[in-house]
């Protein structure tokens, strides 16, 4: 049986996904239950668009990966993310949930004036280029440190001065005594495909595509 890999980052976005599949029509569920599960059917997915899908349950940075290899046919990853690793992958859509602000956060208890008067700053991030752009762009020179998650710890220890790092609610944040100093950027969650779909895949993609267009629409109207 032929059946359609979609790539998600573990967490949040796969309660947001699967409930918008289940708006759109094209899943019977609105919840799935996934435990510790990494490969979970998606059902009702043959039904309505004529092939059957599973998901992925992955590392947020290595969506990517498994779509450009084309082990996963679509996956859902943040610009913020595809333009640190810049994948050959196509992003057919948008998704309408998921958006972050990228900022440069310190510590309540450090004064901006401290951190203006910083040689070399100490920045630590998942996003090392995104940080170093931004950094170039204002003439600071900043000492890099790249972390894989968890990133307020740095600045929490004094592992580094500033981070830079993605404010969704600002929950984290406020939680661990943090302040946005400025907010560098914005980032959307794209849907994505690897660029060598056969031509059954590649209609699949575009009905589901058309499917959760169609529920934005009507959110909007
Ligand atoms: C992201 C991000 C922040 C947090 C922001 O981390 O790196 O830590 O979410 O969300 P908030 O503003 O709603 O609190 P993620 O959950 O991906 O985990 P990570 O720290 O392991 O990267």
């Amino acid at each position: 049986m032929e059946i359609m890999r979609f790539a998600m980052p573990k967490g949040r976005l796969v309660e947001q996904t699967v409930a918008y599949l289940h708006r759109a029509g094209l899943l019977d569920v609105d919840t799935l239950d996934v435990g510790r599960r990494l490969v979970v059917p998606l059902p009702g997915v043959e039904r309505t668009l004529g092939i059957s899908m599973e998901l992925l349950l992955l590392k947020n940075a290595d969506v990517p990966t498994y779509v450009e290899h084309g082990v996963a046919d679509i996956g859902v990853a943040g610009t913020d993310l595809l333009e640190e690793a810049l994948p050959d992958v196509l992003r057919p859509a948008t998704l309408p949930y998921g958006s972050c602000r990228i900022a440069v956060a310190a510590s309540e208890d450090i004064r901006e004036e401290d951190l203006r008067q910083r040689e070399v700053l100490r920045v630590a991030t998942k996003y090392p280029r995104t940080a170093s752009q931004w950094f170039a762009s204002q003439g600071q020179p900043v000492e890099l440190i790249e972390l894989g998650g968890s990133v307020e710890l740095a600045a929490v220890l004094g592992l580094s001065d500033v981070i830079v790092d993605l404010v969704e609610t600002g929950r984290t944040l406020v939680e661990n005594r943090l302040r946005v100093i400025e907010v560098i950027g914005h980032t959307e969650v794209k849907l994505i495909a690897n660029r060598a779909l056969s031509r059954r895949r590649a209609a699949a993609v575009d009905a589901m595509i058309a499917a959760l267009n169609a529920v934005s629409e009507r959110g909007n109207a």
